[in-house]
């Protein structure tokens, strides 16, 4: 996608050093747009962690780099050893979205397969291109799906502004381009259709307001910051048309993590007759599972991001601030499950299926056991 004009990915080689990976520095945005280089394992770990990248696909693009770097950054003795202990320390960075130890799954199996060191770092560069390059398909795919869901809602309400709701950043910058939820939303906007999206902030860290609010602005599409509890009233009265988000796992029978509050759109979304999409790559599914609410792995993070809020002050300083008492204690869930009952359909790169066993099974009829 395009950042004030020139295109980017997410991730990218460095041209003239294929030792070094490069990343948009997604913590400072939208105040500061910062390309930033990653050149060891820690330095891949530490920016899944402190989320400097974000968003699922990113950071199972992320862990794909990372194997390679892993391989590239080996000693001669003890490869094998190095690596392994790599996919380890990748793995336990984020819990809950699983195209990170898909992602990291996929090149041990590529790396395993070469009997010398210099084969093992030609199979993780390849399977780490390979990673990015089917995430941005898969996601241009995704726009294609979902924009014909838009262009047949634009139908029934004659050409009518569709409002879209949508939760935290599956965006652009949450892939390695288009997006899963923005990108039915470009790819009508693109097609001349009229939408106009609700951007949930996304406390604690507010990645609707930094992270989604600028990727619409850079691409022209019309827009509006709510706060993370409007949702419901705008709902009840007439707003909203669809609400589409993104999923960082989804069970066999179609239960959708998501950040921490998709849940309640989803709910109030079911009770005002709203259709409620989820849209996600095929590398988010997580088929080995059912039972998202009880089963799916919720990451708990630093209770100082809800204690605490950055922005930018009136004279362009960037500040954090406390908004509690000095001693209030928090609790910080990442996630939540919607379960599978409360989405409309899920919108894949291979089609929209029901969020049911059935429904996705006829999507990936390969994962029948
Ligand atoms: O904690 P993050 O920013 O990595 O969370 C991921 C998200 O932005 C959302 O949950 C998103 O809707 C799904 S990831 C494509």
């Amino acid at each position: 996608m395009k950042v004030s004009g020139t295109r980017f990915r997410t991730i990218w080689l460095k041209g003239d050093d294929p030792g070094v990976v490069q990343v948009i520095d997604q913590r400072k945005l939208p105040h500061a747009f910062k390309v930033l280089e990653l050149r060891t394992v820690e330095d891949c770990r530490a920016a899944i962690q402190d989320m400097t990248v974000r968003g699922a696909g990113l950071i199972g693009a992320t862990a794909g780099y990372g194997m390679y770097i892993a391989a590239l950054t080996s000693p001669e003795k003890g490869t094998r050893a190095f690596i392994e202990k790599a996919a380890e320390i990748l793995v336990a960075t984020r819990p809950t979205a699983a195209n990170l130890a898909w992602a990291v799954n996929r090149q041990l199996a590529a790396i395993r397969a070469c009997p010398t060191r210099e084969e093992s770092v030609k199979a993780a560069l390849s399977t780490a291109a390979a990673i990015a390059d089917e995430d941005a398909e898969s996601c241009r795919r995704i726009g294609g799906h979902g924009k014909e869901i838009i262009i047949e809602m634009a139908r029934k309400k004659r050409g009518g502004t569709i409002h879209i709701l949508t939760h935290c950043n599956a965006g652009w910058l949450a892939f390695v381009d288009y997006g899963s939820a923005t990108a039915p939303i470009y790819a009508a906007f693109d097609a001349g259709v009229a939408v106009h999206v609700w951007v949930d902030e996304t406390r604690p860290r507010n990645q609707g307001a930094s992270l989604t609010a600028w990727e619409l602005g850079q691409h022209g599409v019309p827009h509006d910051l709510i706060t993370d509890n409007a949702g419901g009233h705008l709902m009840q009265h007439g707003l909203v048309d669809l609400v589409l988000t993104g999923a960082d796992r989804v069970t066999r029978n179609g239960d959708a993590a998501n950040k921490i509050g998709t849940y309640l759109k989803a709910a109030a979304a079911k009770d005002n007759g709203i259709p409620f999409y989820v849209a996600l790559p095929s590398s988010s599914f997580d088929f080995g599972r059912v039972d998202g609410v009880k089963n799916i792995p919720i990451e708990e993070r630093d209770s100082g991001e809800v204690r605490f809020v950055a922005g930018k002050t009136a004279d362009g300083k960037i500040e954090t601030v406390q908004i509690c008492p000095d001693t209030t204690p928090a609790r910080n869930w990442g996630f939540d499950v919607t379960p599978a009952r409360l989405i409309t359909r899920l919108i894949c790169e291979r089609g929209v299926c029901e969020a049911s066993e059935a429904g996705i099974l006829g999507l990936f009829p390969e994962e029948k056991t």
